[in-house]
């Protein structure tokens, strides 16, 4: 288990940030290809800025600072920190330069450690494991927005070799459960969690059945088949309005071949693996193929409280360490709770029963974005395997369609 003092976490997750980047070339690190994706020097500079204004800057520590532009160019949209520079334009930044902000990520890395040496107020620990899964935040960021950049590219880059595996999902098996109330949401004394995974609370679930594993590419491939993106009746309102205007008729990144469907990957371009979990679906295609399929998305309590109960050692060994980005089938061990892709719900994001964001700019993190979105459960395969547990909540807009996002079915029990 590695440990989770607030130094070693630091450089390990500082030093992994490196690792991701190192099959980029100096032509990849500004490519920005929508406003919802970033450039990886940006990723690498609001990552660093984010210790600076928020740790080393407030501590009152010696340290070199840098052009005072930065404060402006890498903030994202903490309003209380000042004016922020637009999302759209982060493609824009070739100055400072990848090895300028590779500089700024040294000092920072030094101030950090610095003040982490010496007798730290365990305030500061605290900050700096928030800072910590805030950049694991950014290192799947950094991936997904690359290969949405690449997906433009008739070169079909690959990031790495690491081949899918073809085996077959195993069957799914139904989880069934009577009417109950779980309790819900993050223990404080169980570590750290976002401010959005409390208080802890209960919710009533009716009785319903979950399946054991996520729906896959070879599952998808039948509902599309089935007309399924030209069925108004499997579509809610929005979803079908979106259909038409954006003409879906497959997941982002499939192709339609003389061959059959190809699709598009960290790994490059490949037949359809068809056991592997559908990726990259909004929320809309998901809700689809789930009345599809005669069943429904499981709400974020039903997701948890079965996590919860069968989270294990097992779960997360197809996250980025052990997969290099490549969605894995479910073998017949695989829990699959985590680690393949992450999983919508039909629950839309929202305050838990007594949240307080946090006082001050930092309280901006999540609590502002508490509208218009859908809350998604597990994690996936180019998610950090420590960042993740049973009570986190992702959470995306109902037409994104760029993250490893797919889904499990669920059922009411009548
Ligand atoms: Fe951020």
């Amino acid at each position: 288990m590695s440990s989770n003092k607030p130094l070693d976490r630091f450089l390990r997750v500082r030093r992994r940030t490196a690792a991701l980047c190192e099959p980029l070339e100096r032509e990849d690190y500004t490519l920005q290809s929508m406003p919802d994706a970033s450039p990886a020097l940006w990723h690498l500079a609001h990552t660093t800025w984010f210790f600076e204004t928020f740790v080393v800057a407030p501590s009152g520590i010696a340290y070199e600072r840098p052009p005072a532009v930065f404060r402006h160019l890498f903030n994202s949209y903490y309003n209380g920190v000042g004016d922020v520079y637009p999302r759209e334009r982060r493609g824009l930044i070739t100055r400072p330069t990848v090895s300028d902000v590779l500089e700024y990520r040294a000092r920072i890395d030094e101030a950090v450690a610095t003040l982490l040496a010496s007798d730290a107020d365990p305030a500061i620990g605290e900050l700096v494991i928030l800072g910590t899964h805030h950049e694991e935040q950014h290192q799947e960021l950094l991936l997904t927005d690359l290969l949405h950049a690449w997906s433009f590219s008739p070169v079909r880059p690959r990031y790495t070799d690491r081949m899918r595996s073809m085996v077959t999902a195993r069957p799914v098996a139904w989880l069934e459960t009577d009417e109950a109330i779980a309790t819900i949401g993050h223990r404080p004394e169980a570590g750290f969690a976002f401010d959005n995974e409390g208080p802890v609370h209960r919710v009533l679930h009716p009785a319903h059945a979950i399946a054991d594993r996520l729906v896959t590419n070879g599952e998808f491939a039948t509902f599309i088949a089935d007309d399924g993106y030209r069925r108004p009746e499997l579509w809610l309102s929005e979803g079908w309005a979106t259909v038409q205007r954006e003409q879906w008729a497959h997941p982002l990144y499939w192709r339609a071949t003389e061959d059959g469907w190809r699709r598009f990957g960290l790994d490059g371009e490949h037949a359809l693996d068809e056991g592997a979990p559908v990726t990259q679906l909004s929320y809309f295609e998901a809700d689809a193929y789930a009345r599809w399929a005669g069943a429904r998305l499981p709400t974020e309590f039903e997701w948890e409280a079965h996590a919860a109960r069968r989270w294990s050692d097992q779960d997360g060994r197809h996250c980025i360490e052990g997969s290099s980005g490549v969605p894995q089938p479910a073998g017949v061990d695989d829990p699959q709770w985590c680690g393949a892709a992450w999983e919508w719900t039909s629950s839309s994001y929202g305050a838990y029963p007594g949240y307080r964001p946090a006082e001050g700019a930092l309280g901006e993190y999540n609590g502002k974005f508490m509208c218009n979105q859908y809350v998604l459960r597990g994690g996936s395969c180019v998610t950090s395997r420590d960042h993740v547990r049973a009570t986190y909540r992702n959470f995306f807009p109902t037409d994104a369609r760029w993250q490893f996002s797919g889904l499990r079915l669920c059922r009411d029990l009548r």
